[in-house]
């Protein structure tokens, strides 16, 4: 019915007035922040000359098919020098012997290592987190500065750590890192060779026990990444809109937006119309707003444009047909929905709670159709951060949407930002692909942090890299929110557990941070990812088991993608298994202020389940 009307309508739609912005370059949401500056800006403008050179000079099979040896081949005498030299950076106080240490698990070696004069130290290797095999190689020094050159061309081997030892005499020696962010530890079994990761040392060798260690980020592995930079995607756009996804920027009882994508240039005029579902008298039209979201990388899709309308002033527990075109109407999509919250204790709901996706993306999708055909009433879907493997990468992204646009075109998706997402030190294509709220912290981009109310549920979703951000940039405004609201149900997402399901996991600068405030507020549930196991914690409350009569947080990690990690149970885990990819449907009956969980396996089996009430 609606689609007739919607043909018959589409002829007059130049004469219905329609109030709308100028599509413009960004979205005037202030999702464009410029991300922070990066200690190696000159390095990565080096290297970005690099790769506008092989852009113009070769064909994308080419581009794509890099290798070490091309990129060493093709690089200028003063290019190979500089890259050399360009990463890590320090002084020494006196004569030294300088150990550089990488996981030879990637096969590679810095190219500059023999160049500079390293010898291999093989009697040296030690092991990382348990099994990655870390090579050494050494070189003697004279006093003062000293450069050392990028990790490698590849990106998958991490940045190098860099010991010292002072040349006789038997005073310390005294390392000065002079690149901001790198800092200087003694290094000692259990010592950790990133600033940003938690993998550790082992047993170190006698020689290296001891000595001053100088750590960079393993998140600047990219910073010199030249093979495997240029890539392909699997889901290139075309004219025809697709990716088509529900988020919310404000009120989910009122407002709803929806996000398409189509070929850079090739909407002439994108709209959407919607309507009350029965009620095809009242269609009305919006125009979109247009980004063009440009990246030289993907070489068969260089240049996408995403269409974005935010949609205000709707009926509380509506629902709503609507359609998009890239054409002013001549062609439509097919017709999808969407719904409004209802006023609170006006309705049943129902959410999913998801933990990583990350790997293994088709598979995801699997999952998410079948728990969307078992549950058609799922008004949203909650991701606790790791959408796709890595961040910088366009095409990972391509997929993501792919895939979760099946169900995410007719239920909002509600996302936190994980570790992958903000791989390269910022998560920037995740901020500008994802239509948020933006009443986050304000010492943060718009988007990392937001909140929302679903009926009678508060939501805050926190960003937990706190590698990247300090913790403390959000317990003001946390605090603050989590005490505005009078919701019965409160819950938070985001993505490093307070409670890992596996040691040395451990996330303790954000239990310290924000745990004393999930109490204060009598938080319900903390939905959280990253260690690609299931567990739920029974109800804590100032890190210990809330004792009986006291209300306490349930801590829960999940995981929906391919990737698993072993897992080792504490007292506190009410319930934890591996290897079990699953969604979480949690349904809320407003009436009788129950909240109902079950955990849901890919073979469609309830793993684990609890019920909550309240007055
Ligand atoms: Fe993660």
């Amino acid at each position: 019915m609606i689609r007739f009307a919607v043909a018959l309508l589409g002829a007059f739609f130049l004469y219905i007035s329609v109030s709308y912005a100028d599509p413009g370059a960004r979205f005037a949401d202030g999702h464009t922040r410029a991300p922070e500056t990066s200690p190696h800006a000159a390095l990565e403008a080096q290297v970005s000359d690099i790769l506008d050179r092989f852009a113009a000079t070769m064909e994308p099979e080419a581009l794509v098919a890099l290798t070490p040896e091309v990129v060493l081949a093709f690089l200028t005498g003063e290019e190979r020098a500089y890259l050399s030299t360009a990463f890590v950076h320090f002084s020494i106080d006196r004569p030294a012997r300088i150990y550089i240490a990488y996981d030879g698990m990637y096969g590679e070696q810095p190219f500059w290592l023999e160049e500079l004069g390293f010898e291999r130290r093989e009697d040296l290797d030690f092991i990382v987190d348990v099994e990655d095999p870390y090579e050494v190689w050494q070189r003697e020094y004279e006093a003062g500065e000293v450069r050392l050159g990028i990790p490698s061309f590849s990106g998958e081997l991490k940045p190098y750590v860099v010991f010292a030892a002072p040349l006789g005499g038997d005073e310390a020696i005294e390392i000065t890192p002079l690149v901001a962010g790198t800092d200087v530890q003694i290094a000692a079994e259990g010592g950790e060779p990133f600033i940003d990761d938690n993998d550790y040392f082992n047993a170190l060798p006698a020689e290296l026990d001891g000595l001053p260690v100088l750590r960079s980020y393993e998140s600047w592995e990219f910073v010199s990444r030249m093979v495997g930079f240029f890539r392909t995607t699997d889901y290139p756009s075309s004219a025809t809109p697709d990716h088509i996804v529900q988020t919310w920027q404000g009120d989910p009882a009122t407002e709803i937006t929806i996000q398409w994508r189509t070929s850079a240039g090739a909407a002439s005029d994108p709209v959407l119309w919607y309507a009350p579902e029965n009620d095809a008298e009242s269609v009305a039209y919006a125009r979109a707003e247009t980004m063009t979201l440009r990246s030289r990388q993907v070489v068969n899709d260089p240049a996408i444009d995403l269409h974005r309308v935010r949609l205000t002033g709707l009926e509380p527990g509506g629902q709503y047909a609507f359609g998009v075109s890239a054409d002013g109407g001549e062609n439509w999509s097919e017709v999808r929905h969407f719904h409004t919250a209802a006023e609170p204790g006006a309705q049943t709901w129902r959410f999913v709670y998801l933990g990583d996706p990350q790997n293994g993306l088709d598979e995801w999708g699997d999952l998410i159709r079948q728990a969307y055909e078992r549950f058609p009433e799922i008004r949203f879907w909650m991701i606790a951060g790791d959408l796709i493997d890595h961040g910088t990468e366009r095409d990972n992204w391509d997929q993501f949407f792919a895939e979760g646009s099946t169900v995410f075109d007719r239920s909002a998706v509600v996302p936190a930002i994980g570790n992958h997402d903000s791989h390269g030190g910022h998560p920037t294509l995740y901020l500008q692909q994802f239509a948020l709220p933006d009443n986050g912290s304000e010492h943060l981009d718009p988007g990392r942090t937001y909140h929302l109310t679903y009926q009678d549920m508060l939501i805050v979703v926190m960003d937990s890299n706190y590698d990247l951000i300090e913790p403390e940039t959000q317990t003001e405004w946390l605090d603050r929110v989590l005490g505005a609201s009078d919701a019965r149900w409160k819950v938070v997402i985001y993505h490093h557990p307070f409670y890992a399901s596996r040691p040395g996991r451990d996330n303790q600068p954000l239990r310290d941070a924000w745990g004393p405030i999930f109490d204060r507020h009598n938080v319900d549930i903390a939905f959280q990812g990253h260690d690609h196991a299931y567990m739920r914690t029974v109800p804590m409350r100032g890190h210990r088991p809330a004792e009986p009569g006291e209300h306490g947080t349930i801590y829960l990690v999940a995981v929906s993608g391919t990737k698993m990690y072993e897992q080792e149970l504490r007292d506190i885990a009410a319930f934890g298994t591996t290897n079990e990819r699953t969604y979480q449907l949690i349904e809320m009956d407003s009436a009788a202020g129950t909240l109902s969980y079950r955990a849901i396996n890919a073979e469609g089996e309830t793993i684990d389940a609890f019920d909550l009430a309240k007055d």
